[in-house]
């Protein structure tokens, strides 16, 4: 069974979506790290994250490998090193490229193949898993969304103003909606969810409830 869980950043998807792997047993698969981690090795190398090719080139030949919390590229932990500022301000570079996305969501249907899995992202219903079993697009208000970064950096070590933090995730926001592939957008079959006002725990439980309804309802 396939449970995609699609959403701006700060909806709350990345947190709703691991704990309900773990309520259901089923597997979990972080596809925005992904294109972190061909972001990190890019700034890394001074690749100029505007030069597609170069930027896909590379990306072809990088291991990505996950371990339970934990994200490796080639081997090396870059768990931490994915979630700077620097890295989230690229990457949303690298998510425009055509050709680093048709190679991670490869990447992503071969990591999924023949088992139970939850899988979070921006175009996981609508592009990579198109016949999942089970979709869902969480939202939240920009404030709400702007807090919980704020929030998470500050646990981090870095701190940012909430008027830094939302004008970073507009721009963020106006690529990941406005790109010609695979732009951030509900699937047409998917189940819309605000988490503006509530917490993780009424997410994932009103996410299991759907989802037992989905699968009473199945013939
Ligand atoms: O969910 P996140 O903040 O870790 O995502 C990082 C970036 O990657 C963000 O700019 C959106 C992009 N992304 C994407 O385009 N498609 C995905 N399936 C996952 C993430």
């Amino acid at each position: 069974m396939i449970i995609t869980i699609d959403g701006p950043a700060g909806s709350g998807k990345s947190t709703a979506a691991r704990a309900l792997a773990e309520r259901l047993g089923f597997q979990f698969l972080d596809t925005g790290a992904m294109y972190r981690v061909v972001t990190l090795v890019c700034l890394r190398e001074q690749i100029d994250l505007h030069n597609e090719p170069a930027v896909s080139d590379r990306a072809a030949i990088i291991t990505i490998r996950f371990d339970g919390h934990r994200v490796f590229a080639n081997d090396e932990e870059v768990t931490d090193a994915i979630r700077t500022v620097q890295v989230t301000q690229g990457t949303s570079i690298v998510a425009v490229n055509s050709k680093v996305r048709g190679l991670l969501t490869t990447l992503q249907r071969q990591a999924a193949a023949g088992l139970d899995i939850v899988t979070e992202g921006r175009d996981q219903g609508t592009v990579a898993f198109p016949d999942a079993e089970c979709k869902f697009f969480l939202t939240a208000s920009p404030e709400e969304r702007a807090r919980r970064r704020q929030h998470d950096l500050r646990r981090r070590g870095e701190h940012l103003s909430i008027e830094e933090i939302l004008a970073h995730q507009h721009e963020r926001d106006r690529r990941d909606e406005q790109r010609a592939v695979s732009p951030l957008k509900p699937a047409t079959d998917a189940i819309q969810i605000d988490t503006s006002h509530r917490n993780v725990h009424e997410v994932v439980e009103e996410l299991e409830e759907l989802i037992r309804q989905r699968s009473a309802a199945k013939p």
